[in-house]
């Protein structure tokens, strides 16, 4: 076996469609690279099963109308044809339509079968990144507003390590700032003592909310609340006794979820853990001459980029957000040496990472930094706020998730860990169906629906082919995995499908968006459903059924490593 370049294996003794693509294109015209020459799936089937497009693309380069580089790239194909394509058209202004032999797709099926990878490329191996996702500030609890980041920064992390990446999965709490001078004078003054013995995220969340209100109008207070927070930065024993406590308790409250969730990271190196880093950060900016004094505070201005100017240092001496990612990056590379990191947040912070970004660029950090920004999340139409009343707890969306799904899953004998598993895949979905940076808005109906794009529908898809395996098993049928036969039009159209996993999880990883996974998956869904709907198969004679049944069970392989791509779990019964 071999690879080709994006990731579909191929029998040893055939070319790939893509180097015999590439090698005709090279043949006509020696003077140019085509290396990215692509195989693409064919847009409709009445074109044939692939398509080639990259005439057109390189007209600009070869300076020749695409129609007449396509003839000539044609006719040297046509010289090398390999038996496998049992068509090649040359169509409009320079496509290449390719179709393929019923038994050559047969065999790609069987190779992806037997692959442990389900050939999903391993282009990740001996590589290292990074993901910085979901981080919510301490001591506040999980609200709707940080599902985004954890599920979407999940699902990366998950697509990653499939790639064979070597992950590290890291949540950089918020866990320092000002707000911990708030806390500790509304830890000591604010709950009674019962509350202080049996802390909880919840408690002291309203402590801060008394203790902040009180310095709004009490500038006593406000005082002391700033000289806990000097003597917490200044390690009072007491205060940072306390601090850590805050950071645990919030720690454990959030692993809570992510249990849930099904979320796990590696490190959670929140912000205070670059501290220390902070001023030599600062040093090395003014020595490389980016940093500038402006009104008692330090500086970096953007006027090439045409971007507002990052403060890195306060005029009392703090730093900032900008200043705490540099040493981040620094840290991160020095522990690491990652290829990328990968921040996952919404997409009003895109000025602070273009602007952190460009600094570490100057700073000579060669490590690819990537945003991913995502849009907001709105509930039931409305703007997820405060003001709005509906700034509802992860853990309440979690609880209503599982109620209403044990309405749906009761009548069937389903139970609470169904619901669980339906509910959660439910909530992830709805986010994980739409492009990340698209704002989207979360609907009860529209997650739980057992028909249409969502969770629960590709669930239930799986759940029915674990149903139809076991009635085969039932009456002796077994699938062949050898003896994949493609007879009919949807059957073929069904195996190009899901020939197309492995390239699909990679462009997902490629552009950050689990969203092109979730596509690919309720696609395959639907191609699965025609082809089951059109095609008896226990009914069938033996060797009709065995084979067909090989191609339902090795969709319900992709549909089930797919959606344990997006942290979707797949029960076996609905
Ligand atoms: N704690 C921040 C927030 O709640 C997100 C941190 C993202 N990561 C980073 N390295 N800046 O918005």
């Amino acid at each position: 076996m071999r690879k080709s370049d994006y990731g579909i294996i191929f029998p040893m003794d055939e070319k790939s469609i893509e180097s015999w693509l590439r090698d005709g294109f090279s043949a006509a015209f020696p003077e140019s690279d085509f290396s990215h020459v692509r195989a693409l799936p064919a847009t409709d089937a009445k074109f044939g099963d692939f398509q080639c497009n990259d005439a057109l693309a390189a007209a600009k380069t070869l300076r020749q109308p695409p129609r007449k580089i396509a003839e000539a790239v044609y006719a040297k194909l046509k010289e090398s044809q390999p038996p496998f394509v049992e068509k090649l058209e040359l169509a409009g202004p320079g496509f290449l339509n390719i179709t393929v032999s019923a038994d050559w797709l047969a065999a790609q099926l069987r190779a992806i079968s037997e692959s442990a990878h389900l050939n999903i490329p391993q282009t990740g191996i001996g590589k290292k990144v990074v993901i910085d996702y979901s981080s919510p500030n301490a001591a506040k609890q999980m609200h709707i507003g940080h599902i985004r980041s954890t599920v979407i920064g999940n699902a990366i992390d998950r697509i990653y390590r499939a790639l064979g990446y070597d992950v590290i999965a890291d949540n950089h709490l918020g866990d320092w700032g000002t707000q911990f001078g708030i806390l500790i004078k509304g830890y000591r003054e604010c709950l009674t003592q019962d509350e202080r013995d049996n802390l909880t995220v919840a408690n002291l969340e309203k402590c801060y909310v008394l203790s902040a209100g009180r310095a709004k109008t009490d500038e006593a207070w406000k005082n002391a609340c700033r000289e806990e927070l000097v003597r917490l930065q200044q390690g009072d024993a007491e205060d940072v006794t306390l601090w850590k406590r805050f950071i645990e308790i919030s720690i454990a409250e959030f692993d809570r979820m992510y249990a849930k969730l099904g979320v796990k990271f590696d490190t959670y190196r929140g912000e205070s853990y670059y501290n220390d880093l902070m001023p030599g950060v600062v040093e090395q900016l003014k020595k490389a001459g980016l940093a500038e004094p402006s009104e008692g505070a330090l500086i970096v201005r953007f006027d090439a980029e045409n971007l507002p100017v990052a403060i890195v240092q306060k005029s009392d001496g703090g730093f900032n957000y900008t200043t705490s990612d540099i040493a981040c990056v620094e840290s991160r590379v020095k522990d690491y040496a990652p290829e990328r990191i990968i921040y996952v947040t919404d997409d009003r912070q895109q000025l602070h990472f273009r602007q952190f970004f460009i600094i570490c660029a100057k700073l000579g950090y060669t490590t690819k930094l990537v945003h991913v920004p995502f849009g907001l999340m709105s509930y039931g139409g409305k703007a997820i706020s405060t003001r709005e009343g509906n700034l509802i707890k992860l853990d309440d969306l979690l609880a209503e998730a599982v109620r209403r799904s044990l309405d749906i899953v009761r009548d069937r004998g389903g139970d609470e860990r169904l619901a669980e598993q339906i509910g959660f895949g439910a909530v992830k979905y709805a986010d994980l169906s739409h492009d990340p940076a698209t704002a989207i808005d979360f609907d009860w109906d529209k997650a739980l629906a057992l028909e249409g794009n969502s969770g629960p529908y590709l669930q239930y898809a799986y759940a029915r082919v674990c149903s139809l395996m076991d009635k085969a098993a039932d009456c002796g049928a077994q699938p062949s995995a050898s003896n994949f036969q493609l007879s009919t039009p949807v059957e073929k159209q069904l195996a190009l499908q899901l020939l197309q996993f492995g390239p699909t999880v990679l462009r997902a990883a490629e552009n950050y968006k689990p969203s092109v996974l979730a596509d690919y998956l309720f696609q395959t869904a639907q191609l699965y459903s025609s082809f089951y709907q059109r095609s008896p198969i226990l009914k069938s004679e033996p060797a009709v059924r065995d084979a067909r049944l090989a191609l339902c069970a090795l969709f319900g392989k992709v549909l089930a490593k797919g959606l344990s791509l997006l942290g979707i779990e797949t029960p076996t019964r609905i």
